[in-house]
């Protein structure tokens, strides 16, 4: 069976009530490839997790951007993968970017993370990817693999983790990643899971490209052979959002 394409949208720390009402209805409102054709999943803040549960579309799941590392308890700020699944989010992004270095995450930080949240029985978006510093040094496989690796050491089943390659230098920068970039980037990753986990998993594991994706340049890296799919920032807020879906067709 194909990788069925992903579309996810991570609205990072933005929002009002009315203006996550407002995305809701463009989303709920707009014609779109069906369930079957594109999974598409929406990441709110924690705070607005039940009203976008509550309004959105049911073909359209929603994600956490984060959850505790282990069981709840006396952990001050944080939300547990527990709550997530009592509130009945299917979905949780774990080791974005701006986590890894704004609060320092390390590797193993978030392949713990990974670990439990899958063990609680939530579906994770894991996100990897280096920095233009490692780019330019060319240590761009090495620096994911080493962030795939950390995953790969604590988890057996990766049938519900997608793994989001976000270069750090096309965040929120307009500087996407060529098509050729991506692919690149994707396909080593899939070779990697060859040599180091199965190639049942290389086949069926989605690979998402994230990074200054918007209507303009989805089309062409939706194109390439081993782009599942996309996790959005900025124009996930947009109706351009709409247009990011489409291009799984
Ligand atoms: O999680 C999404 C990525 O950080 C991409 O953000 O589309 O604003 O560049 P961006």
């Amino acid at each position: 069976m194909g990788r069925k394409f992903f579309v996810g949208g991570n609205w990072k720390c933005n929002g009002t009530v009315a203006e996550v009402k407002k995305i809701v209805d463009v989303l709920n409102g707009a014609d779109v490839p069906s369930a079957e054709e594109v999974e598409v999943v929406i990441s709110p803040p924690f705070v607005f997790l039940p009203q976008v549960k509550a309004l959105l579309r049911s073909d359209f799941a929603v994600a956490a951007q984060n959850a505790w590392v282990k069981k709840g308890g006396a952990y001050t700020g944080e939300i547990s993968a527990e709550m997530l699944v009592n509130l009945e989010i299917p979905w949780v992004i774990l080791g974005h970017s701006e986590r890894r270095a704004l609060l320092k995450e390390s590797n193993e930080f978030v392949a713990d993370k990974v670990a439990y949240a899958l063990g609680q029985g939530l579906k994770v978006i894991a996100c990897i990817g280096e920095t233009l510093e490692q780019r330019e040094a060319g240590e761009t496989m090495t620096v994911v693999s080493e962030q795939t690796k950390a995953i790969a050491d604590k988890i057996a089943d990766w049938t519900n983790v997608v793994l989001a390659y976000e270069p750090v230098w096309a965040i929120g920068t307009g500087k996407v990643a060529t098509p050729a970039q991506a692919q690149e980037v994707h396909n080593n990753l899939r070779s990697w899971l060859v040599a180091n986990v199965s190639s049942e998993v290389a086949e069926s594991v989605r690979i998402i490209y994230g990074g200054s994706v918007n209507a303009g340049n989805c089309v062409e890296l939706a194109g390439q052979p081993d782009v599942d799919g996309f996790l959005v920032g900025g124009a996930s807020l947009k109706p351009e959002f709409i247009d990011i879906i489409k291009s799984a067709l």
